[in-house]
């Protein structure tokens, strides 16, 4: 299968100043897009926009701040005449512990930065026209977590597992213009997930049938397909991206081939 080929079309990636997102920016310009790179400070954002090269430009914006989400999107139709592609990748994690220990201000937060931004930017983004040209699609970064049941990232998973529920709804609501897909990452090297691999990576890697931990190119690639016309076919689908590790502990099953 040739490369996607993305010439032509616009992006938007929300919290694009490092990891996943980044990635997943970096790929599509790669593929010929022109992308809008956010992050909450525009000197994340613009030193992001550099690293990616001249395809790309930085705008600061709060994932769930409607004005500024709603100031991105109209910045990104009037420079670049409209939006082809959305991801939905800016995500939070600031509640650890079991679920009836959190309190309403985290839940609020894990909820409004990881469902409802999603939910925002797609409506905006659809209100300025998404997909008007052919071949719009929303890609939304969810997690294996959203799938499955894990001590103490309660909060978070249920975030991610309404994500995933979202991307089907929309998916729906959205056809046949617009396709909404989803991607499930497991554990991949970034800030976010420190907590998940940096005392303990070589447990994980061993765990996990392909043997390591992923890396936000690992994702990106998936998503620059869910992008391109590659997919034309699919929507409301959740592509797991996790090396294996959904599958289970795969020490016991190795037959040393
Ligand atoms: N890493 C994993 O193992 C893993 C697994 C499954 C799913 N995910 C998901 O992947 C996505 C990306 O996370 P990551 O692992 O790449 O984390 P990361 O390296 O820490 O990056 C997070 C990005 O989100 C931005 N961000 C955070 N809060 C934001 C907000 N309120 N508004 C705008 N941008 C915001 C950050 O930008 P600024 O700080 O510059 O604002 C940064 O660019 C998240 O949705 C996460 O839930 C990650």
């Amino acid at each position: 299968m040739a490369a996607p080929d993305l010439a032509g079309k616009t992006a938007i990636v929300t919290g694009a100043s490092r990891g996943i997102g980044l990635a997943a920016a970096q790929a599509l310009a790669d593929a010929g897009a022109t992308v809008v790179v956010t992050s909450r400070k525009q000197e994340a954002a613009d030193a992001a926009a550099a690293q990616i090269g001249e395809r790309a430009v930085g705008i600061a914006a709060h994932a769930a701040e409607e004005d500024q989400a709603r100031a991105c999107v109209e910045q990104t139709v009037q420079r670049f005449g409209g939006i082809d592609i959305l991801v939905n990748n800016a995500g939070t994690n600031p509640a650890f512990g079991p679920l009836i220990t959190q309190d309403h201000a985290r839940f609020a937060k894990v909820m409004d930065v990881n469902l409802w931004a999603p939910l925002m930017w797609t409506a905006l983004a659809v209100e300025a026209g998404l997909g008007a040209n052919g071949g719009g699609s929303v890609i939304n970064t969810a997690s294996i977590g959203g799938l499955a049941h894990e001590a103490n990232i309660g909060l978070y998973n249920a975030s991610k597992a309404a994500l995933i529920y979202l991307t089907g709804q929309l998916a729906l609501e959205l056809s046949p213009r617009i396709r909404v897909n989803a991607v499930a990452p497991g554990v991949v090297r970034t800030k976010l997930a420190e907590a998940l691999w940096r005392e303990h990576e070589e447990l994980v890697a061993g765990v996990t049938a392909l043997g390591r931990i992923g890396e936000p190119s690992d994702i990106a690639s998936a998503i620059t397909f869910l992008a391109s016309d590659q997919s034309s076919w699919m929507t409301g689908e959740v592509m797991v991206i996790d090396g294996g590790m959904h599958l289970g502990d795969a020490r016991g099953y190795r037959t040393g081939i």
